[in-house]
């Protein structure tokens, strides 16, 4: 019983914490250049989830300079942030999580 308790705890830590890293990984990297609705430097967050499918997401993060002329971009201007795979997931999910929001 109690063992089933502690395992359940976990897994609900599990989820929350995902969700908190996306909005980590946000604040620690994008938010200077990408706000969640508003235009920044960047497209807002909103904007990008409502064209692009996660694994677009995933890509331009992982190498912009890649991506930028598929995307439509004459140039890129964004950083190539050195994420782990974790962080890149958590990232991803966040910004897709944004769609159909204004
Ligand atoms: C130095 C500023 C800067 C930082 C930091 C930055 N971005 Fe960007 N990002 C931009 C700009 C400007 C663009 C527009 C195209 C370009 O210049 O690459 C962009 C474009 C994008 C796109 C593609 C937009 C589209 O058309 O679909 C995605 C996705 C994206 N950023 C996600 C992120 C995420 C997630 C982070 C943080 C992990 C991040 N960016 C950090 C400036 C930045």
């Amino acid at each position: 019983m109690n063992k089933k308790i502690i395992l359940m705890a976990a897994f609900c830590s599990l989820l929350s914490s995902n969700e908190l890293d996306g909005k980590k990984v946000f604040e620690t990297y994008c938010w200077g250049c990408h706000h969640q609705t508003a235009v920044a430097f960047g497209p807002p967050f909103a904007e990008i989830a409502n064209k692009r499918t996660k694994d677009e997401i995933k890509a331009y993060i992982i190498e912009p300079k890649a991506m930028y002329k598929a995307f439509g971009y004459k140039r890129t201007v964004m950083t190539e942030l050195k994420l782990n795979d974790q962080e890149i997931e958590a990232i991803s999910n966040y910004v897709i999580s944004y769609k159909g929001k204004k």
